[in-house]
């Protein structure tokens, strides 16, 4: 069969992979514990279902306006407005099916074949993928051993004639790091000198933990004119646990988003009016759920944390935001797959390996589930692997015996 090359140099995506693995086991009877998750738990605003069941109601489904309905555009100028201290106008706002698309819409309208797309490791599995769809380059800038907060210095040595954008996401998936306000600042100015696309992807930038406040990369812009090429995405899957809405925007110049919105019109029209209905109740309704998932995340950060200290040979840098930590298994395993696959068959656990992310021998576990998951988790994931835990151990009502070294 014919299949082009480019597909087929598409990578399966990890984390729905394990999802379905975990709910083939799951199916089976198995006592799965999912520490793979990339959606929180917490139920979707009331605000999000009423407004998108009034507008089921009226049996009135259509088409709307490739950048989204009306509504939902001055939700989002209003969120920019309060989140970053940024005034946006209609012009400059597009909304997509979830944020996975509107990286892939910008970097359809900005990429030509074989410019460089420049991401500090660990990154989110997707950016490489979409780039090479595209035919770009992905620029991989790994970070000093044992941190996670990219050095300006080391971005900047990669920068060359081909380079047209830098991505960074923080909070960050899969470490939870948060980038400095120095690092922002330093990547804002230096972009805007070499006229190179910033594309701040800031999905989490509401989970963040430890009274730190998130960062607004339009304090430092120093050219504020419709020139600017500062491009910042969001979207509700994280902040308001509405991943299945599939509703994310972009903000960005009037010229990109007017190009955007073409390319963004030629291959999906536009995002569901009936998910744009909801996603404009979750950011006009009330907002308290997303302190409330904030909170309960932290605590669960602190869990995850304290579980994770008290495992000889584990080192795990302490994430500032999102619900996922990126701990260093070396010690156990150099090969993060094969470490994975022995989780899940000797412990039932699955976890996601560190190479999808750039970063080998680590592990992205995420705390988004119940406190029980977290320690159950960890709690046999040590058993698995430190010839110092008890021998045997219950896995639901089995009573397992570790047989191996
Ligand atoms: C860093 C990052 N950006 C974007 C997305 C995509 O979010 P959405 O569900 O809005 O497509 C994710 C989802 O996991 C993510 O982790």
């Amino acid at each position: 069969m014919s299949i082009s090359q480019l597909a087929r140099e598409v990578k399966e995506s990890p984390t729905l992979r394990l999802n379905e693995e975990a709910a083939r086991l799951r199916d089976k009877g198995e006592p799965v514990i999912h520490l793979g998750s990339g959606e929180p738990k917490s139920k979707v605003p009331l605000d999000a279902i009423l407004a998108c069941s009034a507008k089921l109601k009226t049996a009135d489904i259509r088409y709307t306006p490739t950048e989204g309905i009306p509504a939902l555009t001055k939700a989002i100028i209003k969120y920019t407005e309060e989140a970053y201290g940024k005034a946006v106008a209609p012009e400059n706002v597009c909304a997509h099916a979830g944020a996975k698309q509107a990286v892939y819409n910008i970097l359809m309208t900005i990429l030509n074949p074989q410019d460089e797309v420049i991401i500090p490791a660990p990154y989110w599995v997707s950016y490489p993928e979409i780039i090479k769809m595209l035919y770009g380059v992905p620029v991989v800038v790994q970070p000093e051993d044992g941190r996670f907060q990219p050095r300006a210095q080391d971005i900047k040595e990669v920068v060359g004639s081909y380079t047209k954008a830098i991505i960074l996401n923080s909070p960050n998936n899969p470490s939870g790091e948060v980038y400095t306000a120095e690092f922002i600042q330093e990547m804002v100015e230096f972009c805007e000198q070499k006229q190179i696309y910033l594309i701040m992807d800031d999905i989490y930038q509401k989970l963040i933990f430890d009274g730190r406040r998130p960062v607004s990369c339009y304090d430092y812009v120093k050219d504020d004119s419709d020139n600017s090429r500062l491009i910042v995405l969001n979207g509700v899957s994280k902040m308001y646990a509405m991943t299945g809405f599939r509703i994310g925007w972009s903000i960005a110049n009037t010229k990109v988003t007017k190009t955007l919105i073409n390319v963004a019109a030629q291959n999906t029209s536009c995002p569901s009016v009936v998910l744009q209905a909801a996603a404009t109740g979750a950011l006009e309704g009330i907002q308290t759920g997303v302190e409330s998932l904030r909170l309960t995340l932290e605590n669960n950060r602190n869990v995850m944390m304290k579980e994770l200290g008290a495992f000889t040979g584990v080192r795990c840098v302490n994430p500032g935001g999102t619900f996922y930590c990126l701990p260093d298994f070396r010690a156990y395993s150099k090969n993060s797959i094969e470490l994975c696959r022995f989780l899940l068959e000797k412990a039932l656990v699955v976890t996601v390996p560190g190479v999808e992310f750039g970063m080998e021998g680590h592990l992205r576990l995420s705390y988004c589930g119940t406190i029980k998951e977290i320690t159950e988790g960890i709690r046999r994931i040590k058993w698995a692997l430190d010839p110092e835990s008890p021998n045997e151990i219950y896995i639901g009502d089995r009573k397992m015996r570790r047989d191996w070294k």
